[in-house]
């Protein structure tokens, strides 16, 4: 992948962007014109799922953006009720998407039942050796659970995709992501936060550019995987333009303490 953009390596030789385009809620010919805007306006990963039902859009607006596959970064999520039926449904997906691997596929949720979570992760690393995903990993999946993975298999997720943001920021879970390897990828990052705080607004004006700019900047000086979403043309592009400004140590030190855990 030749990018101009920062990424993160995952096990292998696999590099991951920080900034990617969240899909979720974005279906339909709306879902298509998003993606294609979003591939438009930069943004070289994109964030889709079994469950949001796009995946079809997705790969028509891949198709018609004339980049080429090996500059993108595709990932997408094994739904929990399809435990049983890993292989399937990641055909279906690449079949969706119009392409012969991912570059990412995560377990959406803990299966509901504890023991199936090692099964489908051993059919995830299958996946993996089989060359459909370049890299597997899960999400919202608590550090204990990590764990077990780990021990049974000694095989680590290369990704975790929880809720994350300023107002959730908790400096041990990072930490404890850190220290066994595991990416950690923040989903939600507008939802789960205050855009009207004053200290994400002092530090905007700082740098002339709004709050949201500046949650998205926060993520990415945390190596921390950021993937917001918008089906607004200019949110769209406004989301991507994030890397002409950097953060201060004590402007991140202040964000940090909006978690309360700083
Ligand atoms: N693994 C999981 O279980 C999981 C769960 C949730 C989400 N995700 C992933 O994470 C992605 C992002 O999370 P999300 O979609 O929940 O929420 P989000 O990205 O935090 O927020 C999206 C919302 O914020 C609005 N928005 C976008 N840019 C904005 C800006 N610059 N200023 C103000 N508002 C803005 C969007 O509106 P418009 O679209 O109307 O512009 C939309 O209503 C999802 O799309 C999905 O890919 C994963």
């Amino acid at each position: 992948m030749d990018l101009d953009q920062p990424t993160v390596p995952l096990t292998g030789d696999v590099r991951m962007p920080l900034l990617g385009f969240g899909t979720w809620q974005a279906t339909g010919n709306a879902g298509y014109d998003a993606v294609l805007a979003a591939l438009d306006a930069g943004y070289r990963h994109i964030d889709t799922a079994t469950m949001y039902g796009n995946e079809k859009e997705v790969g028509r607006a891949i198709a018609e953006s004339g980049l080429r596959r090996e500059d993108l970064f595709i990932t997408t999520k094994l739904p929990p009720d399809r435990v049983g039926r890993e292989r399937q449904t990641i055909e279906a997906s690449l079949a969706a998407l119009d392409t012969d691997h991912v570059d990412l596929w995560l377990i959406h949720w803990p299966p509901s039942s504890p023991g199936d979570s090692i099964p489908v992760w051993r059919e995830m690393l299958a996946a993996r050796d089989a060359n459909l995903a370049r890299a597997v990993g899960v999400s919202n999946y608590s550090i204990s659970q990590i764990d077990e993975l780990i021990q049974a298999t000694e095989e680590t997720p290369a990704v975790n995709q929880i809720r994350w943001s300023p107002s959730l920021y908790d400096r041990q879970v990072h930490a404890a992501h850190r220290d066994r390897g595991v990416v950690l990828e923040g989903y939600s990052p507008f939802k789960t936060s205050d855009l009207s705080d004053p200290v994400l607004v002092r530090i905007a004006q700082a740098h002339d550019v709004s709050p949201a700019q500046v949650v998205l900047r926060w993520h990415i000086d945390h190596e921390i995987v950021v993937i917001p979403k918008s089906v607004t043309p200019d949110r769209i592009r406004a989301n991507a333009d994030v890397f002409r400004f950097s953060l201060t140590a004590e402007e991140m030190r202040d964000i940090d303490a909006l978690g309360g855990s700083a």
